[in-house]
């Protein structure tokens, strides 16, 4: 049983979550990108949110919501848990803000082949909440790492099985050895692997602006930050 009524949390309309980080505040919702940004870690020096930020604040005119998985901390998803207590609220929350975005950015840790608990936690829940996880959103999927493989085989298994859960696309992008490919200053250091990047995230925000086919004569591509 889900609670019978809950704070409206929908940060549509200009009102963001109190923890955003908003690169473009100036401009009205309604006319710039609404993304939703979050690294799949929990951890407080988390190398997935510097490039998730990062991807974020490349698309020019966006309204950017960061999320911190640790703001959804919730029991460990069971069924017997589900049948007493029903859906957690950060679960809902976390789903609203799903809802509000345009788009949603993902940059996956990588914990032993797979997603963090704290991922898997929050993806469980919500997907009690909706099988359309995703909410038909185009998704911008990443990992990083300090490794050679930079998260790659998280990423793989997410986006092969993402777009059974209703994201509408898939770009993906994966940076490996992050303190060598990555600065605060530059961003993706290395030539080939930002072109590669710039690339991929012009496909993603080609996807949402195809999505939003009608709403702004302008063209995002060609406002995407160099
Ligand atoms: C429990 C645990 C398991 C890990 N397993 C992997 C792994 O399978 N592959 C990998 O490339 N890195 C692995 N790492 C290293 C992570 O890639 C590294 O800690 C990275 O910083 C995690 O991303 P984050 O900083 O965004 O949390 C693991 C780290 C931890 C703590």
């Amino acid at each position: 049983m889900r609670p019978k009524s809950r704070k409206d949390t929908t940060v549509g309309g200009g009102q963001p979550h109190r923890d955003a980080k908003i690169t473009a505040p100036n401009v009205p919702s309604d006319i710039g990108t609404k993304i939703v940004a979050f690294a799949a870690s929990n951890s407080k020096k988390s190398i997935n949110k510097r490039l998730a930020i990062h991807a974020a604040s490349q698309i020019a005119k966006a309204a950017v919501e960061v999320l911190d998985l640790n703001d959804y901390e919730m029991p460990i998803y069971s069924v017997e848990r589900e049948e007493a207590m029903g859906i957690p609220e950060q679960a809902l929350e976390f789903k609203d803000r799903l809802r509000w975005a345009d788009g949603i950015i993902i940059s996956f840790a990588e914990y032993n082949s797979t997603y963090s608990s704290a991922f898997k936690n929050i993806f469980d829940w919500i997907s009690r909440i909706d099988r359309n996880i995703w909410e038909n959103k185009p998704m911008l999927l990443m990992s990083t790492s300090p490794g050679e493989r930079g998260g790659r085989t998280v990423l793989d298994f997410a986006v092969g099985s993402f777009e059974y859960m209703g994201a509408s696309t898939i770009t993906d992008f994966s940076l490996p050895m992050f303190s060598r490919n990555f600065s605060e200053e530059h961003g993706i250091v290395d030539i080939d692997l930002k072109d590669t990047f710039s690339e991929k995230l012009h496909k993603f925000v080609s996807s949402i602006e195809n999505g939003r086919a009608g709403h702004r004569t302008d063209d995002a591509l060609g406002q995407l930050a160099r």
